[in-house]
């Protein structure tokens, strides 16, 4: 949520700056803006909307300079105008920055920087009093202003600064919300991922909070809280510049889909001990002695990441037999949680920066429960602050909407469940060494629901004008249900529906009418009797019918269409049974001709409560 970038070196930074903006544009895209520093020179362009509307901005202008500085918004305070882009400047034009997060003693700052400074603000922005604030105190030291500057910020408050008067220098703060630094080759940089600089370095370091980062072309330094030099080794970044690149398709999306079947590999292939067959947990200290001394696991998470967490539910409790809560991370927090000592508490986060899960888990930890995460950016947050993390190796995300970051979250729960299945003797060695089959079989079956792609996109052909659609299943299917809708509504922005099957007939089933719509996921044998019951109930208010099935079942007499995945047991149906709701989701955005990587009102990495 926000992206930034800083860069300085040698070369002109504007390009440097505006194509690392590109990388970090699926973090928000109300608003774009640069600041470049340079022969005396401190330039801030702007614009609301995309980067691309910034690009035809400045096309006819020569802007230069060495230092430099960007950020694309998703709007907190005030609405997405060019005034309340950022860079935002402090009134003597002397200071610029570009902040991610909100300060929330904003008000209380700004009324003193009227009163006591006659400052007038520009802007109806929060971050505006970062700068005007660092004008104030800026004397010729932007280090000591910044240092002087955060005591007084309350909130989530990275930013990066520069001061006209210092152009080879940035100075930036970390709060809350992620920031890297690269070492460059006589250039360095700043940003909020690594993605804008896969093409320069291969490595970075990982800023904490309260760590005060100062950069210039050759030297980077990181203080902390107190001022102190801390010395750091960098971490190896493993994403290459293609994975971060569309590569032929479309959409990062559908780019993404198809990724699923080496996602999945990779993330099983970390896992299973290519000799023994056996799940290792390499990293994760998790003994016999630590099961037995849990009462519970509670799972956090938001959105996807939390749809994750139903499935995963569902698999520690049978195969661990361990009692699962499942919570949004937004309504955790604020409910005084029954969290203690002999509480696993498990955060799934796909970018690991999302401050509703960030903030769940520290409240988790000040209760003393331990804190295993599921998470797919290396170094993030939620990661750093975890006792144990599980990393799901999808490689980088751009699509807002997440898919292989779901698919490998659930292979996780998989791995996990059934290792502590293992220790706790609660699952079987046939029905282990089945569900290691099923498991193993999972990429190539996932493959297979690719290569049939061309019949999900002609579904969606057909039904890309409805406005509303229902998912309902049963079990497992109820919680893909939820994924599946999700999925839809956020890029179609189709109002769709997720509910349990057996739910339907308790009020929602007054909503049928002739020509719903409604998908029917019936994957689940155990369930799906009554699954063709709830089916039938939708039919007979002449529902227009989508049902998903495994292949060999016959649902033709009360389904409208149908769509297939390949055989496999109930418990890793998910995996499978979420693709075809990827796609359709995809197909019907398409066809409607939305922006289907960067969707509206959204941004990937929530970084605000
Ligand atoms: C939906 C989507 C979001 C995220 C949610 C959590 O497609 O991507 O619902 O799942 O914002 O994000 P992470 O997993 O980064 O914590």
């Amino acid at each position: 949520m926000c992206g930034i970038v800083g860069y300085t070196g040698h070369e002109n930074a504007k390009d440097i700056v505006i194509d690392g903006l590109k990388k970090l544009e699926y973090r928000g895209y109300d608003s774009a803006g640069i600041a470049l520093l340079g022969d005396g020179t401190l330039t801030v362009r702007k614009k609301a909307g995309r980067i691309a509307n910034l690009e035809k901005a400045i096309s006819g202008e020569k802007l230069f300079g060495t230092t430099g500085i960007g950020h694309t918004r998703w709007a907190t305070h005030g609405s997405p105008t060019d005034t309340n882009a950022h860079p935002h400047m402090s009134g003597d034009g002397e200071i610029a920055i570009v902040h991610n997060g909100i300060i929330e003693n904003y008000q209380e700052i700004k009324e003193e920087l009227i009163r006591e400074h006659g400052i007038t603000f520009q802007s109806e922005t929060d971050s505006e009093v970062i700068a005007q604030l660092l004008g104030v105190l800026y004397d010729g030291d932007l280090e000591k202003a910044v240092a002087e500057a955060v005591k007084r910020f309350e909130g989530a408050y990275t930013f990066v600064a520069v001061a006209k008067k210092q152009p080879d220098l940035m100075v930036a703060y970390r709060k809350d919300t992620p920031l890297v630094a690269g070492l460059g080759k006589d250039c360095n940089f700043l940003a909020s991922d690594v993605t804008p600089l896969l093409r320069y370095l291969d490595e970075v370091y990982l800023i904490n909070n309260g760590e005060m980062v100062v950069c210039t072309p050759d030297r980077i330094r990181i203080y902390d809280e107190n001022r102190r030099l801390v010395s750091r080794d960098p971490l190896k970044i493993t994403w290459s510049v293609e994975d971060a690149e569309k590569g032929g398709y479309q959409h990062f999306m559908l780019k993404e889909i198809h990724e699923q079947p080496k996602a999945v590999q990779e993330t099983l292939s970390r896992r299973i001990d290519s000799k023994t067959g056996d799940i290792r947990l390499d990293g994760i200290s998790l003994t016999m002695e630590d099961l037995q001394k849990l009462t519970k696991i509670v799972i956090v998470a938001c959105g996807t990441a939390y749809h994750a967490g139903l499935v995963g539910k569902y698999l520690i409790e049978k195969f661990a037999r361990i009692p699962v809560e499942v919570d949004i991370a937004s309504e955790f927090r604020y409910r005084d949680p029954f969290v203690d000592e002999h509480t696993l508490f498990i955060a799934v986060s796909q970018s690991g920066e999302t401050l509703d899960t960030l903030m769940s888990l520290r409240e988790a930890k000040s209760k003393g429960a331990r804190i295993l995460s599921i998470v797919n950016v290396v170094g993030s947050s939620v990661a750093r602050e975890s006792d144990d993390v599980f990393y799901t190796w999808a490689g980088p995300e751009i699509a807002v909407a997440s898919t292989k970051a779901y698919t490998t979250q659930l292979i996780c729960f998989y791995l996990l469940a059934l290792y502590m299945g293992r220790l706790k003797g609660t699952v079987s060695d046939d029905s282990y060494r089945m569900m290691m089959r099923e498991l193993n079989a999972l990429p190539e079956k996932i493959q297979r629901i690719l290569d049939r792609s061309k019949d999900i996109e002609k579904l969606a052909e057909l039904l890309y004008n409805r406005t509303q659609v229902f998912y309902i299943g049963r079990g497992l299917d109820s919680a893909v249900a939820y994924e599946g809708s999700l999925k839809l509504k956020e890029i179609s922005y189709i109002n769709s529906f997720a509910i349990a099957a057996g739910e339907l007939k308790h009020g929602t089933i007054a909503l049928m009418e002739p020509e719903t719509t409604v998908i029917a996921l019936a994957t689940q044998d155990r369930l799906f009797d009554k699954m063709y019951s709830n089916i039938e109930e939708v039919k007979a208010r002449h529902a227009h019918i989508v049902t998903l099935v495994k292949e060999g079942h016959d649902v033709k007499d009360i389904s409208t269409e149908v769509i297939t995945i390949p055989n496999c047991t109930d418990e890793v149906a998910p995996v499978l049974s979420v693709v075809p709701l990827q796609l359709f989701a995809y197909y019907v955005a398409r066809a409607k001709g939305e922006n289907i990587d960067k969707p509206r009102n959204l941004a990937k990495s929530v970084t605000v409560e």
